[in-house]
C-alpha cells in the first residue's frame, strides 16, 4: 500500500517533522473564564504560550451571553502581533449557546476554536464544514477536547478526522474532570488508572500528526504536585498542559521547555552529522553512542523549539 501523502512520522519540511502544521510552543495554555473581567484583563500580561478563553464549563449558564459580549470587546483591543496563541472554547453545538459562540468566534478571529466533549469524528467535521461555508481560510484551526468515554473509544477516528476536515484539526486536549465524572475513575496522585488512556491519546494524536495537551490539575496552590504531574505528562509525550491559574504558568513552561543539557546534546548531534566524514552516513558515533538520522530530525525540531521560545521570551 502506498504511504499517505502527508504521513505523520515521515520527515516533512524542516519546520514540521512529525506534524501536519507549523511548530508552535504549547507548553502552557491558560484557561480564562470569559465571564471574569479581571482574569480577561490580566491574561494579556501573562507569560503563557496560549490562552484558552472559556465560554463553556467555567461560565454559568446565565452569564453565557454576557461572556460572549465581553470576549468580543476583549478581542477588539488585543495586540495581534503578540506571539501568544489565542483559543476560544465554545459550548456544545447541541444547545443554543454553541451556535452563538461560533458567531462570536467569527467576530473575534482567534487562532483556534476548542470544541468541548468531542465524541466522534462528525463533531469535528461538522464545524470544519461550517467554517468552510462561511468562507473561512485556514484559520481558525480546530482543537478537540477529549473528555468523554465515547471519545476514549473513538480516539483514532477523531484524530484522523483532522485530515479529512481539510487538515483543520491541530490539537487534542485531554479533559480529566469530565472523564472522571462520567466514569468514576478516582483522582489520585500519579493518575495510575488513567495512564493507559493518556498514552492512547498521545499515540492517536501522533498517528495523525496532531499536538496533544495534558489535562488541567485542579490543586493550584500545591505547585509541587503540579510540577510532578507536568513532568509525568512530558515523559508521556505531551506537548504541554492546560492550566487554570497564573501560578501554574512558570512550572509548566519549565517542565515542557527545553533543558540546557538537551539543547547542548541536540547541537552536538547536528554538528556530528555536519562533519564532512559523516556525509551520507545513516548512523554515527557521538562520544561512544550511536546516533541515527532520526535523532538528527528530533534534534532539529528541538532546536527550532528553543528558537521559538527564545523569540517569544525576548518579546515579552
Ligand atoms: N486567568 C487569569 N487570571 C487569573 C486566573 C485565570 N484563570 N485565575 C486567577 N487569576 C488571577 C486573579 O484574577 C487574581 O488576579 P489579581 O490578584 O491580579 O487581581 C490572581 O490571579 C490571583 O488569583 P487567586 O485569588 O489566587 O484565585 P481566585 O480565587 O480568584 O480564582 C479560580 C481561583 C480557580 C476560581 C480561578 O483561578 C479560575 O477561574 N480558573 C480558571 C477556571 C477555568 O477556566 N475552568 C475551566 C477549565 S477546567
Ligand atoms: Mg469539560
Amino acid at each position: 500500500m502506498l504511504a499517505h501523502p502527508a504521513e505523520p512520522g515521515q520527515k516533512g519540511d524542516m519546520n514540521t517533522p512529525f506534524r501536519n502544521h507549523p511548530l508552535r510552543p504549547r507548553r502552557s495554555l491558560l484557561s480564562v473564564p470569559a465571564s471574569n473581567a479581571r482574569a480577561l484583563e490580566k491574561s494579556s500580561t501573562l507569560a503563557c504560550d496560549g490562552i484558552i478563553f472559556d465560554l463553556e464549563d467555567s461560565v454559568a449558564p446565565e452569564s453565557k451571553a454576557a461572556a460572549r459580549g465581553a470576549l468580543t470587546r476583549h478581542f477588539a483591543d488585543i495586540d495581534r502581533a503578540s506571539p501568544v496563541e489565542r483559543i476560544i472554547r465554545i459550548n456544545s453545538l447541541s444547545g443554543s449557546d454553541g451556535p452563538a459562540d461560533l458567531e462570536a468566534v467569527l467576530a473575534c478571529g482567534p487562532d483556534a476554536v476548542l470544541l468541548p466533549k468531542v465524541c466522534e469524528p462528525q463533531d469535528v467535521l461538522a464545524v470544519a464544514d461550517w467554517f468552510a461555508e462561511q468562507g473561512a481560510d485556514d484559520s481558525p484551526r480546530l482543537w478537540a477536547m477529549i473528555e468523554t468515554p465515547s471519545a476514549a473509544l473513538n480516539l483514532a477516528a477523531i484524530a484522523e478526522a483532522g485530515r479529512t476536515s481539510g487538515g483543520r484539526l491541530d490539537c487534542l486536549v485531554v479533559g480529566l474532570n469530565d472523564l472522571r465524572l462520567a466514569t468514576g475513575i478516582a483522582d489520585v496522585p500519579g493518575r495510575p488508572f488513567l495512564v493507559p488512556f493518556l498514552m492512547q491519546v498521545v499515540v492517536a494524536a501522533r498517528a495523525s500528526g496532531l499536538d496533544v495537551i495534558d489535562s488541567v490539575h485542579n490543586g493550584f496552590t500545591d505547585l509541587g504536585a503540579f510540577s510532578a504531574e507536568c513532568e509525568q505528562g512530558r515523559q508521556m509525550g505531551f506537548d504541554g498542559k492546560m492550566l487554570i491559574h497564573p501560578a501554574q504558568i512558570e512550572p509548566a513552561n519549565r517542565a515542557y521547555g527545553v533543558q540546557d543539557a538537551a539543547a547542548d546534546e541536540a547541537r552536538a548531534i547536528v554538528s556530528a552529522f555536519a562533519r564532512p566524514e559523516n556525509t551520507g552516513k545513516g548512523a554515527v558515533n557521538l562520544d561512544g553512542r550511536m546516533v541515527e538520522r532520526l535523532h538528527l530530525d528530533q534534534a532539529e525540531r528541538l532546536l527550532a523549539k528553543v528558537e521559538l521560545i527564545a523569540r517569544k521570551e525576548n518579546r515579552t
